[in-house]
């Protein structure tokens, strides 16, 4: 071999040690998502109809779920849009008070409780997913719908769409992406 081809060789192998090395490994783990939705799914009913209608123009858009650019494949962009779906509701649900009462929330606390705690572990245990790039994608939504929660009137359905929101998130990307969570048991 020629000092050249064998600098080529070189070169090559630490190329590769570099993808290696860069490659996203952080993933969440599908278990975990899997009871978070379980327990936002059963802490009440359906959403009210009334919640729906006037409001419809808030919904989170599918589109934000598929990947658009090429700098994500379809399981890492996922990643960061269940990431920063739970990240955004976690602020709300710190920042806000859930209306109680009379046209409040009639969610079971116990199973509220159950999915906070769910919800802050993703977010605390995989800050390698928290990005500028899918916070930028989602944050019209979470605009608009913290403005309905944020009402005097109406506040209850803003939970409700956000709870519905989330909801649709987490069922379609477990079950269309279900290879990009994490399914290894922890020890
Ligand atoms: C947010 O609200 C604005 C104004 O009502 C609307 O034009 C926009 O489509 C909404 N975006 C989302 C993602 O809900
Ligand atoms: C998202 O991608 C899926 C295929 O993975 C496709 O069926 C769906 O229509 C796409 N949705 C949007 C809103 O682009
Ligand atoms: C998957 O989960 C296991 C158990 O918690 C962990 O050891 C492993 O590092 C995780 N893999 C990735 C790619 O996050």
């Amino acid at each position: 071999m020629s000092p050249f081809s064998v600098l080529l060789f070189l070169l090559q192998l630490c190329c590769l040690q570099m993808m290696l090395v860069s490659m996203p490994t952080c993933m969440l783990p599908g278990k975990v998502v899997k009871e978070t939705h379980e327990q936002l799914r059963d802490l009440g009913r359906q959403i009210p109809t009334h919640c729906q209608e006037p409001n419809s123009e808030i919904h989170l858009p599918d589109s934000a779920l598929n990947a658009t650019s090429t700098t994500h494949d379809q399981c890492h962009w996922t990643s960061l849009v269940v990431y920063e779906c739970l990240r955004g509701a976690g602020l709300i649900f710190a920042e806000y008070e859930l209306p109680e009462g009379e046209g409040g929330v009639t969610w079971s606390e116990q199973k509220l409780d159950v999915y906070l705690n769910l919800q802050d572990r993703l977010v605390e245990d995989h800050q390698c997913l928290n990005t500028a790039e899918a916070s930028g994608v989602l944050s019209p939504y979470f605009k608009n719908v913290t403005a309905v929660i944020d009402q005097q009137d109406g506040s209850a359905c803003g939970w409700e769409i956000l709870r519905s929101d989330l909801l649709r998130v987490l069922r379609i990307t477990l079950h269309r992406d279900r290879k990009c969570f994490n399914w290894t048991r922890a020890h």
